[in-house]
């Protein structure tokens, strides 16, 4: 079997982050009441700006209507090229976790976010592109991060197939944030299924984003339990 890393180094609580871009983009309000009826951990909520990735989604005021229905932790993945001029939008909007694509940053810029988020009570993670090595200003600052995000397939669309070239990277980087004693989230965005999500628990990731692999389902409340249950499965056993 291909290398994974040992049962025993995967201490990450496994959580489902439903991504509401797989729902009904006519009833963002039903995706989200979805993913609380299916107890998910977090909802992930993609922004995308049609510069940074090919695809044009929802903004701060969708957030913010979204936001009265649930306390639900909000994960906001910023898939645009100029987070600074939406950053207090989101904050207004009652996002909880902002996550900034690396590659639309450096450390200063990130420096400035990190404390403006800070000051609001709120997180920040960094997402890494399928290509993207973790550049040095992301490695120096990893313990200011609440998440890192390793996306499987490339921003813009919910459906498409993980990308298993990534393994490698997402080994890499589980085993550095374990050298560093660094317990933060490694979540995993893209292509997430049943099928799929064996290989990247067993490398680590422990925040499975799920588009499709909810809300093309069935049943999208119960499929939520049985991803949660396939990851728990998958750690106990050793098999993907
Ligand atoms: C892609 C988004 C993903 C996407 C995941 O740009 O960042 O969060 O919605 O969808 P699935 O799980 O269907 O790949
Ligand atoms: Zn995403």
């Amino acid at each position: 079997m291909e290398k994974t890393i040992p049962l025993t180094e995967l201490k990450r609580a496994i959580k489902i982050a439903p991504s509401i871009l797989g729902g009904d983009q006519s009833n963002l309000a039903g995706a989200l009441d979805i993913a609380v009826k299916g107890n998910a951990d977090q909802v992930h909520l993609d922004i995308i700006d049609g510069h940074f990735a090919p695809n044009i989604t929802f903004g701060p005021g969708a957030v913010k209507a979204l936001r009265k229905r649930t306390d639900m932790k909000f994960d906001t993945h910023l898939m645009i090229s100029e987070p600074e001029n939406f950053v207090d939008k989101f904050l207004d909007a009652g996002s909880d976790l902002f996550c900034f694509h690396a590659e639309a940053l450096t450390g200063e810029r990130f420096d400035a976010l990190y404390s403006k988020i800070h000051a609001r009570g709120k997180v920040i993670g960094l997402a890494l592109k399928p290509s993207t090595e973790m550049p040095a200003w992301v490695e120096q600052r990893l313990d200011k991060l609440d998440t890192l995000t390793v996306m499987t397939v490339n921003p813009g669309f919910s459906g498409q197939s993980m990308i298993m070239s990534v393994m490698p990277k997402l080994e890499r980087i589980t085993q550095m944030l374990n050298d560093k004693g660094l317990p933060i989230d490694i979540e995993i965005d893209g292509g997430v299924e049943l099928e799929t999500l064996g290989n990247v628990v067993l490398r680590g990731g422990n925040v499975l984003v799920a588009g499709a692999g909810v809300y093309y389902r069935p049943d999208p409340v119960q499929a939520v339990g049985i991803l949660r249950e396939k990851a728990k499965q998958a750690i106990a056993t050793g098999a993907p």
